[in-house]
Parts: structure tokens; sequence; C-alpha cells
């Protein structure tokens, strides 16, 4: 039976995973909004409320509001839908924060709808929404909350996602320093062209990313983590970021690097006792500094976005 009403969990993700940028990108399951969805008999989408954060209730304004409204013209249902937004997920994090609001929002109306939709159409109706916080329709961020685990992004137009493996023994540890770096202004500082070699190390590294994940070799995955082409630009806007990923390499991460646009930096560690390691060492280096931060660690989540 077609519900009236469902209450999601959206997680929070990670985009770029070092070698990927706008391709790769993984999905978390300790930090997420949640978010309850009605229908209502006025047609349209109205926002009712928001928790959390102070952002627009206006649903043509509201990333959550503008991916509703871009599947609600297409499935143009006979009545409307009210969102109740909890954000737990800072905007501006790093953490895929407009990602979860916009894939919230239709992966909720789809379950409202009788599902008429598959994910990867889902999806890029949630491309609408994110492109309206970012400037640019990428789905780097939105892929993994709507199909879980890893996925990568083969073509954004049109939308291609392949859903990768995720090895069992995989966990994340995210440190988010309390800064905002806007997703457009991180963008607005790459430049346009690179060297060749670098797009070869880059195009050899997110190669073999993707062979580890299948082979669930780890050693290769560690090799494969390197970001030659964006974290040297930056890396600057995150204080302390070197030490902070000298701080996990040191203490068994996998990898570290900037989560997203940042400032959050994420790692990858075999097991969850090392996650837990290398979250101490790097509260360690911020703990030493006037910056307060978050920590979160975190198995992939290879489910996505789920009711609750
Ligand atoms: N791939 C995007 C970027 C993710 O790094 O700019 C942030 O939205």
């Amino acid at each position: 039976m077609i519900k009236n009403e469902i209450k999601i969990f959206s997680p929070a993700t990670v985009a770029n995973v070092s070698c990927g940028f706008d391709v790769l990108g993984f999905c978390l399951d300790t930090i997420g909004d949640e978010m309850i969805i009605r229908k209502t008999n006025k047609k349209g989408v109205f926002i009712t409320k928001i928790e959390g954060f102070d952002l627009p209730f206006d649903a043509e304004k509201n990333v959550a509001g503008v991916s509703a409204l871009a599947m609600i013209a297409d499935a143009k249902p006979d009545f409307g839908f009210e969102i109740e937004i909890y954000k737990r997920i800072k905007p501006g994090s790093g953490i895929g924060s407009s990602s979860a609001s916009a894939s919230g929002s239709v992966f909720a109306i789809n379950e409202l709808l009788g599902r008429p939709y598959n994910k990867t159409q889902v999806t890029d109706f949630a491309m609408k929404g994110e492109a309206l916080a970012s400037g640019s329709e990428h789905a780097d961020n939105l892929a993994p909350g709507i199909f879980g685990g890893f996925t990568l992004v083969k073509s954004s137009s049109p939308l291609e996602v392949l859903q990768l493996p995720t090895p069992n023994d995989l966990y994340a540890t995210i440190i988010h320093p309390q800064i905002e770096i806007k997703t457009a202004d991180a963008r607005a500082i790459l430049p346009k062209l690179f060297p060749l070699q670098d797009v070869i190390t880059q195009s050899a590294n997110v190669g073999s990313f993707v062979h580890a994940l299948h082979t669930n070799d780890y050693e290769l995955l560690k090799r494969a983590l390197q970001d030659v082409i964006v974290e040297p630009h930056r890396s600057i806007l995150i204080p302390h970021y070197a030490e902070v990923k000298s701080a996990a390499l040191n203490n068994g991460a996998l990898g570290a690097g900037i989560s997203g646009a940042g400032p959050s930096i994420y790692t990858l560690s075999k097991g969850i006792e090392n996650a837990k390691r290398v979250e101490k060492a790097m509260r360690d280096v911020y703990a030493n500094t006037i910056i307060a931060f978050e920590t979160y660690v975190s198995r992939i989540n290879t489910e996505g976005i789920r009711e609750i």
C-alpha cells in the first residue's frame, strides 16, 4: 500500500575520494539529516518546518524544494507535498549537506508516488536542487546517498551512475573544522587546464582505486588514494591540512584527503579500531588550535537514504 507520509534518514556523503574529482563518492552512516514528507490536498511543494540551520522556506529557493518541484513537474500528481527538514549536516561542511536535502525530498516523494522512477532518475531530479546550492549540476554527492556505498558518475548528461563494491572492513573517519567553504568558491580557484603528466597520474589512480574496490585490495587502494589535481589548490583553504593528513597516515589510515570541496577532511581505514585511532590523531592536531571541530567515525553505508 502506498503511504501518505514517510520519515527518512538522508546521510552525509564524501565526494571526490582524492582521485575521482566530480566522479567518485561514498555514503556515510553516522551523520545525516532527517526529513518527513507527507501528501497534501493542495498541489505544490510546501516546506513547513526547518530545524537545525537557517534555510529558506520558499520551495523555489530551497534545494529540497527545487528538486521536489522538478519531480512533480514531471510526475504531475493531483496532490502536493509538505516537507519537514531536521537538518543535522551543517551547510558548507564538505560532507554533502545540500545533497542530503536535495536527494532526501525526491527519494521520499518517489516512495509516496509508488516508486515510478529508478535511482538514476531520482538522482537526475536531485541534481536540479544541488545546482541551486553549488552552481553546477554534479552528482558525486547525490549518487552515493541515493544508491549507497561507493559510486562513480560515468556521465552527468545523460546521467549514468555506476555502483561500485564496498570492501567489508572499510571505515571512514571525518574531521569537520567549523569554518565554511562555499563549493562555488572552491571550484572557482581551480585551474581550467592541467599538465598532461598530472592527468595521467590521476587517471591511473582512479582506475586503480576502482580495481582495488572490486578485488578487496587494501594495499592498492592505499596507493591509489592520491590527488595531484585538486588537493594542491584547495588544501590552502583548510587550516592545518597537511598536519591532519600526516597524523592520519602516520596512524595507519589508508588514505586521507579533502572531503568534497572541504573544509572536512576524510580518511579511510581498514577496521573500526584503526578508524578510531585515526580519529584521535586528527583530533589531537585541532585540539591545539582555536578552531572548533567535530569528528565522525562511520562504516560505509551501503544502503543509502532509508526510511526510519
Ligand atoms: N565534486 C564537487 C567539488 C563536490 O569538489 O567541487 C562538492 O560539491
